[in-house]
C-alpha cells in the first residue's frame, strides 16, 4: 500500500485548500525552543515530516500537543541535547534545530543528517559559520557535539545562499550577545515567516526578505501563538497538475504573493490564470507556442523545488523546452521515470531538454524523493492509460493526502 495508482485522461474541476507550508512550519516548530513556555503554532500541515518534528522536540523534553494542524509546544521540560540518531537521519531539517539547542541549552550532539538523491547536501557551511558564533564543534566519524559558553554576534558573509544556513543563522542570534549580520541571506518567504515569528515573541531582526539581515540579541523572548502561511509549492503543484490533466481548479489560500515566478511560468506555458481575494483558479494549458526555459535559483526566482512539477507539465505540454537546475546538483532523477511513461528528454549538466511530443503513457514509475515524486502522480494525470507510483511516502512528507485532494477534485487515483 505504499503507491497511487493513478487512472489518466480525467480532467480537474473544483477547489481546493493549499495547506499550511512545511518549509515555514519545521523551522518556526524549531525556534519555539528558544522560547520558554508554550507556543502555539497554527496551520500546520498534517504531514510526517512535521510528525517527525514533532518527535524530536519531545525526544528532547518538550510536551508536544497537536489538534489538527495546531501544535502546541511547551518547552518548559527541555532537558536532552542528544539528538536521536533515528529521526535525525530520515530529516535533513533536523540540522535547523542546533542553532536553537546552542542558544537554549549551550551543547547539542546529533548525527550527520542524511543526504539525499537531490545531491550531497552536506551540513559544512552550518558548521563552519556556528564556528564563527563561539562554538566549539567536535566532529566523529557519524557526527558531532558542539558546545558554546554563550553564543557571540558576528558578521557573516557566507559563499552563497543557503536557506537552512540563514536559518540555522537566526536561530542562533536571536538570543545572542552582541549583532549578528548574515550576508547574503536567504530570501524565501519562509525565511520572513521565521523572522515575523521571532519578532512577535520579542526577536530585533532587521531586513527580513532582503540579502542582509542584521540582528541584535536580546535576553528572553516570550511564547506567542502564530499562523503559518500557505505553502507556495503545495499550491504550485496543483497548478501543476490542472496543467497536465487540464479543467479548471480554485487554490483556496494560495499564497499568490510568493508565487509570481511560479506563475508568471505558468501563463507562459499556457495556463490561465484568474485572481481571486482568497485565492487563484487556474484553466489547463494550450499545447500552442514555442519552447519554454525554466532555470531554477533562489527566491524570487523560479524555485527548485517546482522544477519536476513542471517538467511534467512540458513533457506533456506539446512544445517541449529545457530547464536549467541551478540549486542541487543532482535533481534530475524524476527524468529515468518520465521516459518510462514516454517523455524524450535529455541531460547535458545540469540542463535538461524535453521533447515536445506532448503525450505520455501509464507505467509503473518510482518515487525518489518528495517533489519529483508529486510530479509523477501529476504527469500520470495527463497520460493515456493507468500509472503506478511507489515509494508513496516520499510524497506523504510533504503534501497531505494528495489522494483525496486530488480525488476531490476529479482526478481517478487511488491508493495501491
Ligand atoms: C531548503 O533546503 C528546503 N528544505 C528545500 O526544500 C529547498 O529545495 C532548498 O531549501 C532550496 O530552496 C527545507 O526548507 C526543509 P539549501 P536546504 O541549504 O536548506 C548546499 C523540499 O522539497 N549546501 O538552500 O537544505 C546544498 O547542498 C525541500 O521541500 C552546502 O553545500 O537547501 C545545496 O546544493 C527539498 N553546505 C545548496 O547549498 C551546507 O552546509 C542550497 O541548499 C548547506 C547547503
Amino acid at each position: 500500500m505504499d503507491a497511487i495508482r493513478i487512472y489518466g485522461g480525467s480532467c480537474l474541476d473544483g477547489q481546493t485548500t493549499i495547506q499550511g507550508s512545511k518549509n515555514a512550519a519545521l523551522p518556526i516548530l524549531a525556534a519555539t525552543l528558544l522560547i520558554d513556555g508554550t507556543c502555539e503554532i497554527e496551520n500546520c500541515p498534517e504531514i510526517s515530516d512535521v510528525f517527525h518534528m514533532q518527535r524530536l522536540l519531545e525526544s528532547l523534553g518538550c510536551t508536544v500537543e497537536r489538534e489538527e494542524t495546531l501544535i502546541r509546544v511547551d518547552t518548559a521540560g527541555l532537558s536532552e541535547c542528544d539528538m536521536p540518531s533515528d529521526s535525525v537521519g530520515v530529516m535533513r531539517s533536523s540540522v535547523m534545530l542546533v542553532g536553537a539547542l546552542l542558544a537554549r541549552t549551550g551543547r547539542v550532539c546529533m548525527e550527520y543528517p542524511g543526504g539525499c538523491v537531490i545531491g550531497a547536501r552536506p551540513i559544512d557551511l552550518h558548521l563552519r559559520s556556528l564556528r564563527r558564533m563561539g562554538v566549539t564543534i567536535k566532529e566523529q566519524e557519524k557526527g558531532f557535539c558542539a558546545e558554546t559558553p554563550g553564543l557571540k554576534g558576528a558578521e557573516m558573509k557566507l559563499p552563497f545562499v543557503s536557506v537552512g544556513v540563514t536559518e540555522n543563522l537566526i536561530l542562533a542570534a536571536v538570543l545572542a550577545d552582541g549583532t549578528t549580520t548574515i550576508e547574503p541571506a536567504a530570501r524565501e518567504p519562509e525565511i520572513q515567516a521565521l523572522c515575523e515569528f521571532l519578532q512577535s515573541a520579542g526577536a530585533h531582526i532587521e531586513g527580513s526578505g532582503t540579502q542582509r539581515l542584521v540582528i541584535r540579541g536580546v535576553d528572553k523572548l516570550t511564547p506567542v501563538r502564530y499562523r503559518v502561511p500557505a505553502d507556495r509549492i503545495v499550491a504550485g503543484t496543483y497548478l501543476c497538475a490542472c496543467m497536465c490533466a487540464g479543467g479548471r481548479v480554485f487554490l483556496k489560500d494560495a499564497p499568490v504573493h510568493h508565487m509570481e515566478s511560479v506563475l508568471e511560468q505558468a501563463a507562459a506555458m499556457g495556463a490561465a490564470v484568474e485572481y481571486e481575494p482568497d485565492g487563484i483558479v487556474v484553466t489547463g494549458m494550450d499545447h500552442a507556442g514555442t519552447a519554454d526555459v525554466v532555470t531554477t535559483g533562489c527566491y524570487p526566482a523560479f524555485p527548485t523545488d517546482m522544477q519536476s512539477p513542471f517538467m511534467a507539465v512540458m513533457a506533456l505540454s506539446g512544445r517541449g523546452g529545457r530547464i536549467e537546475e541551478t540549486v542541487f546538483e543532482n535533481r534530475f532523477r524524476i527524468v529515468s521515470e518520465l521516459r518510462r511513461m514516454g517523455a524524450d528528454i535529455t541531460i547535458h549538466g545540469n540542463t535538461a531538454y524535453v521533447a515536445g511530443n506532448g503525450r505520455l503513457h501509464g507505467a509503473i514509475v518510482q518515487a525518489q524523493e518528495l517533489r519529483g515524486g508529486a510530479a509523477l502522480v501529476i504527469a500520470a494525470l495527463g497520460a493515456d492509460g493507468t500509472s503506478i507510483v511507489t515509494n508513496r511516502h516520499y510524497i506523504d512528507r510533504g503534501y497531505e493526502d494528495i489522494v483525496l485532494s486530488l480525488r476531490d477534485l476529479g482526478a481517478d487515483l487511488e491508493l495501491a
